[in-house]
């Protein structure tokens, strides 16, 4: 079994993850790890924070002379900008002046700050935001990156890239070969294949920066080179569909999650949804008229790209305040502002590949196991060849 955790505070010393359950012997590059979070932290849109950290992974337990050693794996990715936060989320407690802890008294609409006040028992949100804070998602790109040199030891590649900021959509096919191209590109901005739709969505985030406005929008994370039978109908909790929705809807503002053409899906008639089965005999293998259901039918993967797409609110934090109330004297008061994003659908769909990768690699864990990459090829090669005889 794979599991995989995070701990840490926005503003904190740093942000460490673990993960448990990859086998031994699984090749680790650490600057493939270091460039996925360089990617977490590009986009048209981003705020001042950004450009504060350059993170870089510490890969502290679990790897050894470049390969995994089967023990559980830290990593601690440190806050550059926690220097100038010691003083208001110190470890120990401190007899200084109150204002330094930086409280915040005025939650923001769209935040866990209130609901999480209330839970807590605090009438400082701070305690509540430095954790719920989207900062918390640099550990599970480590994490993820991790995933993703595990799953590509079986041919398995995942990317993400933008279709929708705000109303601009692209509205055309992708393939494969035009997101990898993007994957590699150092001055992705909106992230997404197409130059044409690129502007639009960038002008969608001017006018949110003119305006003092933020704004949301689609990201698709697609894998390529899966193979048919990972997850299973047997259960809800075995199905793959789930697992991913769930892993996607925790990411902070996904507020959507769409499996294939899910939304197309549901307005029109089945002859046009369902992907057709043929068989190629000179190949000797299935093939498939199209490929809505986004690679899996009954939560199993049926060897076709999987499909999975996040739907993102605007950003909660606003340069021109919603209306709040201060949780102190209980009057009307502008909701909180602290250094924020305008627009960060890039970024999500960066996370969202590490969600993927990280349950994919669940799925193929729990089908192949293995306390080494080599015992895991074995079994993996076995059930391949067994699937080319079927
Ligand atoms: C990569 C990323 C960066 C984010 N940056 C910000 C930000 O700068 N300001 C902000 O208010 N919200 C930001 N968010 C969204 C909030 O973290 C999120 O809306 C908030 O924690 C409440 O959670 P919920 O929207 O899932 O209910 C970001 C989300 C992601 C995925």
């Amino acid at each position: 079994m794979l599991r995989f955790e995070t701990a840490g505070e926005s503003h904190g010393e740093c942000l460490v993850a673990t993960l448990t359950g990859l086998p031994a012997g699984v090749p680790v590059i650490l600057s493939a790890v270091d460039h996925e979070l360089w990617r977490r932290q590009q986009g048209y849109g981003r705020g001042g924070r950004m450009k504060i950290e350059t993170d870089t992974a510490e890969l502290v337990t679990g790897v050894r002379h470049s390969q995994t050693t089967g023990a559980p794996i830290a990593v601690i990715i440190r806050n550059r900008d926690w220097k100038n936060w010691t003083e208001v989320l110190p470890v120990e407690s401190y007899e200084g002046d109150e204002a330094k802890k930086k409280p915040l008294t005025r939650p923001r609409p769209g935040h866990a700050d209130l609901a999480g006040a209330i839970k807590y028992g605090y009438h400082d949100a701070r305690y509540i935001l430095e954790r719920a804070s989207a900062r918390e998602t640099t550990a599970r790109v480590a994490a993820g990156a991790l995933a993703k040199q595990y799953l590509a030891q079986f041919g398995i590649e995942v990317l993400s890239h933008v279709i929708q900021t705000g109303t601009a959509r692209l509205e055309r096919p992708v393939e494969w070969d035009e997101i990898v191209a993007l994957s590699k590109k150092t001055d992705v901005l909106m992230g997404c294949v197409d130059e044409e739709a690129e502007a639009r969505m960038k002008a969608v985030v001017d006018e949110a920066y003119r305006t003092g406005d933020t704004v949301g929008g689609v990201f698709e994370v697609r894998a390529h080179g899966l193979p048919v039978g990972l997850g299973s109908h047997i259960a809800w909790d075995t199905r793959l569909d789930g697992r991913l929705a769930q892993a996607i809807l925790s990411i902070q503002a996904v507020k959507g999650v769409e499996i294939g053409e899910a939304e197309e899906a549901a307005t029109v008639f089945g002859s046009k949804v369902q992907d057709t089965i043929h068989y190629d005999k000179a190949a000797a293998r299935f093939h498939r008229g199209a490929n809505k259901a986004g690679g899996l039918e009954g939560g199993i993967t049926n060897g076709q790209e999987l499909v999975v797409r996040g739907l993102l609110k605007p950003i909660s934090t606003l340069r021109k305040p919603l209306e709040s109330v201060d949780l102190e004297t209980r009057e009307p008061a502008s909701a909180a502002y602290e250094r924020s994003d305008v627009c960060v659908v890039p970024a999500a769909g960066v996370v969202g590949e590490a969600m993927v990768a990280l349950v994919l690699a669940q799925a193929m864990i729990d089908k192949f196991g293995g306390d080494s990459l080599k015992e895991a090829r074995r079994n993996y090669d076995g059930y391949i060849q067994q699937v080319k005889e079927f």
